[in-house]
């Protein structure tokens, strides 16, 4: 049987959301840190083994503090640090499974924004059943607004079809030892250009399987979008 973890990328400082005490990832939301929502929805689901959440370096001890103290099914939750790049902090998973024996062919690893807290249990099943079957897949909603391209940030260069262009979300998921080579095997220049996990696989020919996301499984990155997350709640601002 194939091992599942989910994986909690909250490695970053959130420099987009301005000067906040602290990463976007540990400000309130209604009662809680918006990553203790975001553990929460993988904690509940039956498909994991473990749910490794990776947290900057300097933030690993009072992840695990608010885990203990806010999660109380936390048996399953395994706190690690996460790296310098969200590639890194992904690879870093890999590296504890490694070393916990368990990393094979068939090991899937569901990895998430810890700053998307409302992913559902159907996105996680669709995930692990896409990764088992494909061996990759991403979380997608069609693109609503036109696409327009302009690589000298002038002049509008394409507008490819609507029709064909999604907006990319997470999870994002993975047979773990296959993207660990792939990865592995790129240069430092690609690694610095190839900042997302499914485009390494693309780019090497592999099918990368859609997922359909929801329109509400947003990712904080803007003051304003912890104010969207607040409504979305149902709580008053
Ligand atoms: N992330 C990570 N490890 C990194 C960088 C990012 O695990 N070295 C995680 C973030 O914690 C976040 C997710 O990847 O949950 C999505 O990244 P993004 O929204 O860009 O987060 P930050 O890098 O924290 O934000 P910013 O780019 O504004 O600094």
């Amino acid at each position: 049987m194939e091992k599942v973890y989910g994986v909690v990328l909250a490695g970053g400082i959130g420099s987009r959301m301005g000067n906040a005490e602290k990463p976007k990832q540990f400000l309130e939301l209604g009662d809680k840190p918006v990553i203790i929502h975001t553990i929460e929805k993988f904690v509940v689901h039956p498909g994991f083994e473990k749910v490794l959440v990776l947290a900057p370096q300097a933030w690993v001890s009072y992840t695990r503090d608010i885990v203990r103290k806010m999660i109380p099914l936390h048996e399953k939750i395994v706190v690690l640090a996460g790296g310098s790049t969200r590639n890194e902090t992904i690879m870093n998973a890999i590296r504890y499974i490694e070393e916990q024996g368990n990393l094979d062919d068939e090991t899937i690893i569901v990895t998430h924004d810890s700053v998307r807290p409302f992913v559902t249990h159907r996105i996680l099943d669709e995930n692990i059943e896409a990764a088992k079957q494909y061996g990759a897949c991403d979380t997608v909603i069609p693109a609503t607004d036109t696409i327009v391209e302009s690589l000298d940030n002038t002049r509008i260069t394409d507008i490819p079809n609507r029709k064909f262009m999604y907006q990319g979300q997470t999870p994002q998921s993975f047979r773990a030892k296959r993207l660990k080579e792939i990865y592995g095997a790129l240069t430092e220049e690609e690694k610095a250009v190839l900042t997302d996990a499914c485009k390494i696989l693309v780019l090497k020919g592999e099918h990368v399987h859609l997922v359909q996301g929801e329109e509400f499984n947003i990712k904080i990155t803007y003051p304003y979008d912890l104010v969207v997350a607040k409504t979305l709640l149902g709580l008053e601002e």
